[in-house]
């Protein structure tokens, strides 16, 4: 099978990194990719946005699956598109990605069947936001209803901090259209569970739970990132509690939008905050999560090819998944400076220095012309290992990340450390 990946983010690393093992693959592609994906698959200069050099790549290659890596072409309608073209492809129509294109349409769909999410208002008026904001009680989150490149969520601890963000959206118009909407809710505090799941429309195949990292600094603090690390599976998400993920918020969502007419195939993946007060659903996510992506194909043990296929084609019941009992770390290394401003170019060492079974997923690096490695981006690896259990992982994964070197490089110490004390 010839498969055509699209995105160039460690996420899409991790998944070029499995596919590349399927029996099944002849000619993995990855547009644009990275130096890392260049190591496992051929990149090709061809855009995400560009939906008319996918198409063409696709016919002059002989693609007979695509995966879409992000959101952002999934809900541009690139699958409807492929599909037009007859061309197979991983994740959902455009009509399906709403419920990560759409901040309102996911909180409405929430509210309607019953998922428990933090109490919210919607506004496409500036007064009315500022009205409810002056009557609120405690911290809010103001989010722009669209995409945003992950930016679109404002965190605030003050009415005068939510007033701002308020015209950040809406009178600055900071993200475009997405801002003609915002949603308003209230800020929840806890820690946050990744629960992804295959699913073709009506079968559901659940992964291991998994969790991100958002803040820069150790001890969750500084502004939120795209994620400094990730760890799976939480010892501490309860066998209740993971029961009721899966069942009563990914398949209620993925039944509530088959019954909606929007079936829902590729990854759907709720972020779900575990607060004092019983588990809240933040948002659902139409792709797999980064840093995620590098601590769950790790433990995959099943053909991601075979399981991708099947997503495409309706068969999702007839292929089995298996996941290892091993644990997976992964600590993400950034450029000094992100998530504010940092430097590019500089030269990245040590990454041949690493243990033999240790993974480096890469995202904003590039390679120069006489082969050097160089940071060009925020996030520009994450090192993932696995070991019998998180202790272990994280042991491996911090002793190989203290090898690799580049001006300015930061990171998080403390990644699945606060798993690792709390009781099973
Ligand atoms: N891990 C956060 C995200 O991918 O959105």
């Amino acid at each position: 099978m010839n498969v055509l990946l699209l995105g160039s983010g460690a996420r899409e690393h991790a998944i070029a990194w499995k596919l590349s093992q399927s029996p099944k693959l002849t000619s993995l592609y990855v547009a644009p990719g990275n130096p890392g994906t260049a190591d496992v698959a051929t990149n090709l200069p061809v855009s995400v946005d560009d939906f008319e050099a996918i198409v063409r790549t696709c016919k002059e290659q002989r693609i007979d699956l695509v995966v879409v890596g992000s959101e952002g072409p999934l809900a541009a309608g690139l699958v409807d598109r492929l599909l037009v073209e007859g061309i197979a492809a991983f994740g959902p129509a455009k009509s399906a990605a709403i419920i990560e294109s759409s901040k309102v349409f996911s909180k409405q769909l929430m509210a309607r069947i019953g998922i428990p999410t933090a109490t919210f208002g919607v506004f496409d008026n500036e007064a009315a936001a500022r009205k409810y904001v002056d009557q609120a009680d405690g911290s809010l989150v103001i989010k722009a209803d669209g995409l945003a490149v992950g930016k679109g969520a404002i965190v605030t601890d003050s009415s005068a901090a939510a007033h701002e963000a308020v015209t950040t959206i809406m009178r600055d118009r900071a993200f475009g259209a997405a801002g003609d909407r915002v949603v308003i809710e209230q800020r929840l505090y806890g820690p946050e569970v990744s629960a992804h799941a295959f699913t073709d429309g009506q079968t559901v195949a659940h992964m291991p739970f998994s969790c991100d990292h958002k803040p820069v600094f150790d001890g969750d603090q500084g502004p939120n990132t795209g994620g400094m690390g990730a760890y799976s599976p939480p010892g501490w998400f309860s066998d209740a509690d993971q029961q009721w993920a899966r069942e009563s918020v990914t398949e209620a969502a993925i039944k509530a939008m088959y019954d909606a007419g929007l079936p829902y195939k590729g990854v759907l993946y709720p972020g779900i905050l575990c607060a004092n007060d019983g588990m809240m659903v933040l948002e659902f996510n139409s792709r797999f999560g980064d840093p995620e992506a590098q601590v769950l194909f790790p433990r995959l043990e099943s053909d991601l090819l075979e399981v991708m296929w099947a997503v495409a084609n309706n068969k999702l019941a007839e292929v089995e998944l298996r996941w290892s009992d091993e644990a997976c770390v992964g600590v993400v290394l950034a450029s000094g400076g992100y998530p504010a401003k940092y430097k590019t170019g500089l030269p990245i060492e040590g990454i041949d220095e690493l243990d033999p079974d240790v993974l480096v997923f890469h995202a904003g690096t590039a390679r120069q012309e006489d082969g050097t490695l160089v940071t060009s981006g925020g996030r520009v690896l994450t090192v993932s290992a696995l070991g019998p259990d998180l202790q272990a992982a994280r042991d491996k994964a911090y002793r190989n990340v203290e090898r690799i070197r580049f001006e300015g490089m930061h990171y998080r110490r403390d990644i699945g450390a606060r798993a690792v004390a709390a009781p099973n």
